[in-house]
């Protein structure tokens, strides 16, 4: 395989049904990589695709009253469109019912047919229909399939067996001595602990009679091959295979990436590569099994509970780049997660919201409102720039490292460090008061560095969120061919700091906020919670709490809930035009545009003296005007009608406070 290229896959997706959120997050994964990869300069072969053979998929179409062919090419157009909603930009999509896969899969059933390496027997054993294969009786649990906990039948047949046992040494010699072959480590682990066990002969056919839907085995039109034996072929039909000669094949076998779920490591670890050889084709360089996407109560998404998440909904109110960073960033690829709303949303307003959408709302204003439309040319550097140029080295170099080994979310977590540490920099060096004290140079070193940092972040953001990061870097006027140019600039760099000189002259537009922060659940989803909640419960006696009397000051804690607390930094402030008593300030309380606040503090603070002040802010008072300006908000203070004393609160804008 030519040292450049790239090659992943997906499991290829049953379609007896429309994808999930547990189908998006594998293919959400493979395409990040791939388009790191892509941009990166190699050439990437990124296959997916539908498994359409085999007894799930035909009772669907029977429950359908369709024909399964007819029902395959229905269904397909679901899984396709969901990619194309989520952006995936995958190179082949292929099809188990596509001319070329099946003639590769009789293809290969014959050659180890010739070859001995099948042969016909019968076979008693319990299959379960759920995971479409046979148990041995010392396999149940409870006598139901162990996977699924499903009932299984007890069914004694002739069919065609691959003598997969003769493997067994080969297998757990290769898994010793690739130590990377499965991962995570944990998995390779269980795969070995299965392979203790002496490995049976995989039964490979089915018989017309009993299960008709699937590809006819070459010699003996009795039976159809067995739906996972027919499935793994994918991955090698995808790139050309048997054609050895073929220019895909000699690209891109072996595969850098099979991309699986825990829940079918066995048919991977175990069939396919004793299949892999039995036909002598290198193996793949690494299976790597990520984990699953559970329901809020940690139970396993079905249909049948009805608490399966539907990622259109996320895409459509969340949007689509916000729902591919979430399942990247929230868990580590390998691990369990659970799902909730309330976890999209938290994570959404803090990472997404305040952290990467404030940095740059915050870096693009004050630079326009100050230092005109273009990317200002740095002053003096000093060392806090050199700090943040270092910073962003070792972003790079720990993203690139975890991206390469699928560790979305270390990957995620290196570069919000620098977005971090750029919202830090910029309360810091308080570029409002700057331009207040007249320092233009200092100025524009701040706001050009803060760019930089941006620009940057939209660079490695392309893979995960492309389609705000191209906006990201829209707006500081960098097109993609810039960024892939950064991004080999970058790989050039052996260690140590990030130039920073992309940006200057660029023409800049502040435009609108990239991730508008969400005060609740969009009422979509909120909806969904109506709808589940309990019916209300019978009326019961209520305790006799004294009722304050309707002239009282006392409140309830539902009333004192409805207070919304925010921390705020004070960004400017200056003398209000029609009172002394007054003072205006822009406060940045986290969302993308400051607020107008006006407050009755000017006996005891001088405008000057507030700029960088991190307050409290009651963020859900009702705008009103003072004097004729605009107040959006209040601000907490000691003292009565004479301020003594700021509330204040170490927290970052937005911050809520309770
Ligand atoms: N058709 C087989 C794969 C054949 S590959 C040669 C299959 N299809 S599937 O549609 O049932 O599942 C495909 C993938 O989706 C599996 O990797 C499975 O782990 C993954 N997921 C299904 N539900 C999931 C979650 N709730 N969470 C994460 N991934 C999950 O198996």
């Amino acid at each position: 395989m030519a040292e450049r290229s790239f090659y992943i896959t997906t499991p290829i997706y049953y379609v007896n049904g429309r994808p999930h959120i547990g189908h998006a997050y594998t293919t959400i994964a493979a395409d990040a990589i791939a388009r790191w990869h892509r941009l990166d300069g190699r050439t990437v072969r990124f296959l997916t695709g539908t498994d359409e053979h085999g007894q799930k998929v035909l009772e669907k179409a029977k429950e359908r009253g369709m024909d399964p062919k007819a029902h395959v090419d229905d269904m397909v157009r679901h899984w396709k469109a969901a990619w194309d909603r989520m952006e995936i930009q995958y190179d082949h999509f292929i099809r188990t019912t596509d001319p070329h896969h099946i003639a590769c899969v009789q293809g290969v059933l014959q050659r180890l047919y010739d070859a001995g390496l099948i042969y016909k027997d019968t076979y008693t054993g319990w299959y379960s229909k759920s995971v479409e294969r046979f148990w041995t009786e010392k396999d149940l649990i409870d006598g139901k399939c162990p996977e699924t906990g499903q009932p299984v039948e007890e069914i004694t047949e002739t069919n065609y067996f691959f003598k997969m046992s003769g493997f067994q040494d080969r297998l757990v010699a290769h898994l010793e001595a690739n130590p990377g072959y499965i991962r995570p480590e944990s998995r390779k682990n269980e795969v070995l602990g299965f392979l203790r066990r002496p490995l049976e002969d995989l039964c490979i056919s089915r018989p017309k009679a009993r299960m008709g839907w699937g590809i006819e085995i070459p010699f003996d039109t009795e039976f159809v091959t067995y739906v996972w034996f027919d499935a793994l072929l994918n991955y090698v039909s995808g790139v050309g295979y048997p054609d050895t000669d073929d220019v895909l094949w000699n690209t891109f076998w072996p595969v850098d990436f099979h991309l699986i779920g825990k829940d079918i490591l066995t048919t991977h670890a175990v069939y396919w590569s004793t299949m892999l050889m039995a036909l002598d084709v290198p193996l793949p360089k690494c299976m790597y099994a990520h984990g699953w996407w559970m329901s809020n109560d940690g139970s396993k998404m079905s249909k049948s509970l009805g608490n399966v998440i539907d990622i259109n909904l996320l895409a459509d109110e969340f949007g689509v780049d916000a729902t591919r960073y979430f399942f990247l960033r929230e868990i580590a690829f390998g691990a369990d997660g659970g799902f909730t709303y309330d976890g999209f949303l938290t994570r959404y307003n803090a990472d997404l919201a305040n952290d990467l959408g404030n940095l740059a709302h915050r870096s693009l204003s004050m630079s326009t409102k100050w230092l005109g439309d273009q990317a200002p040319a740095y002053g003096e550097v000093g060392e806090a720039e050199e700090a943040m140029r270092e910073l962003a080295g070792v972003a790079y170099r720990e993203y690139r490292t975890a991206i390469e080994g699928l560790q979305y979310n270390k990957a995620l977590t290196a570069l919000w460090g620098l977005v971090k540490a750029g919202n830090k920099y910029i309360d810091t060096e308080q570029p409002w008061r700057l331009n207040r004290d007249g320092s233009v140079e200092r100025l524009r070193t701040v706001m050009r560095t803060v760019q930089e940092v941006c620009a940057f972040v939209g660079v490695l953001l392309l893979p995960v969120m492309p389609n705000k990061a191209k906006e990201l870097l829209g707006k500081l006027g960098q097109d993609e061919r810039q960024a892939r140019d950064a991004l080999s600039a970058l790989a050039a760099l052996e260690g140590g700091p990030v130039s920073f000189d992309r940006l200057e002259g660029n023409p800049l537009n502040v435009g609108d906020p990239l991730f508008p922060r969400f005060r609740e659940l969009p009422p979509r989803i909120a909806k969904l919670f109506e709808a589940e909640s309990e019916p209300p419960a019978p009326p019961t006696p209520k305790p006799q709490v004294p009722k304050p009397s309707p002239d009282s000051d006392t409140i309830t804690f539902d009333a004192f809930k409805k207070v919304q607390l925010r921390a705020g930094t004070i960004l400017s402030a200056e003398k209000h035009p029609n009172a002394d008593k007054l003072v205006v300030m822009k406060v940045d309380v986290g969302e993308e545009r400051p607020r107008n606040i006006v407050a009755g503090i000017a006996n005891r603070f001088a405008p000057e003296d507030l700029p960088g002040r991190k307050i409290v802010v009651v963020v859900n008072l009702a705008p009103t005007k003072l004097r004729g300006v605009l107040s959006e908000g209040m601000l907490l203070a000691a003292g009565g009608k004479e301020v003594v004393d700021l509330v204040t609160v170490d927290a970052e804008p937005g911050e809520v406070v309770r």
